[in-house]
């Protein structure tokens, strides 16, 4: 437990560049031995790229994003149909998913603030998938970059009312409260009347912030008013959110929460029928 707080600590501590080059060398030895196995997939970079999350090889990678598409099929009724949003795209785990369910008809954007992840998607994704647009937007998060410009005053660069459908996974996570607010506002102008959104949180509420709080770890100790973060410095490192100051952001945005779909990340015991890790968010305009 001790042990993982450490190492948590140490990797918000590092520079952005200094993360990208401490995950190259801790997984070289692993990407080597990937590529002479043919453990690869060519939509699937290699460990000590992948920026997102924990490195998995190309297999695992492909299954998680299938995984994911599940969720949007399950819990927005995602169609092949559907022209979708992809908030924080990354590093493609959901698109390379998609590209196997959206049809010609269907589209997908996606953005991110992560140059490489956005390079590496326009270079392999959209190149052979041309109902796939993946655009690098510069906004500064002290989780992943040193850019300047800021999130809580971006404009989408889409057309009002032009996704049946917009998704976020482990985006909102590592966001702050002023920048979360201003995406539901551009997510309401984006949203077709009656399009849905999914995104992922973590969410706690007044019965389990004490029990969250005080364990030994991911316990989020900064806390302010109806937020919640892991870390001083680094404050986009994680964020967790009191639901009802969620709920009141929504609709200060013109929209609703349709659903909660709780994760496992804050069960004392695993409750093994949960299907996600954060906690899932199903929301609407209000008026729809
Ligand atoms: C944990 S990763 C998840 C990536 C992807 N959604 C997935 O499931 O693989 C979080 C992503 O959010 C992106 N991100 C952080 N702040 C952002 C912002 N203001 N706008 C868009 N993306 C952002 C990061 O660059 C990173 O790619």
């Amino acid at each position: 437990m001790r042990k993982n707080k450490t190492i948590r600590n140490f990797w918000y501590n590092l520079s952005t560049n200094q993360k990208y080059i401490v995950r190259k060398i801790y997984y070289f030895p692993i990407d080597f031995i990937d590529k002479i196995t043919g453990e690869t997939n060519k939509y699937v970079p290699s460990r000590g790229s992948i920026y997102t999350g924990s490195p998995s090889g190309a297999a695992k990678f492909i299954k998680q994003g299938t995984h994911q598409l599940k969720l949007l099929t399950s819990f927005i009724n995602l169609k092949s149909t559907d022209s979708v949003l992809d908030i924080g795209s990354g590093i493609g785990r959901t698109a390379i998913a998609l590209t196997g369910y959206l049809n010609e008809k269907g589209n997908y954007n996606g953005f991110d603030v992560v140059k490489k992840g956005i390079n590496w998607c326009n270079s392999k994704i959209a190149k052979d998938f041309p109902n796939f647009h993946f655009k690098y937007i510069p906004l500064f998060n002290d989780l992943y970059n040193t850019n300047i410009e800021k999130a809580e005053e971006f404009k989408f660069p889409y057309a009002e009312k032009q996704f049946d459908k917009v998704f976020s996974f482990s985006v909102f996570t590592h966001m702050q409260i002023k920048e979360i607010s201003n995406y539901f506002a551009e997510i309401h102008k984006t949203l077709k009347p009656n399009g849905t959104c999914l995104s992922t949180f973590f969410l706690y509420d007044d019965e389990n912030e004490d029990y969250i709080a005080n364990r030994s770890q991911f316990n989020f100790p900064i806390k302010f008013n109806g937020y919640r973060l892991m870390n001083e410095t680094v404050k986009s490192g994680n964020i967790a959110i009191n639901k009802i100051a969620l709920e009141t952001m929504l609709n200060d945005q013109g929209l609703k929460i349709d659903r909660i779909i709780d994760g496992f990340w804050k069960d004392k015991v695993r409750d093994t029928s949960k299907i996600e890790y954060q906690d899932i968010v199903v929301f609407s305009k209000k008026n729809s």
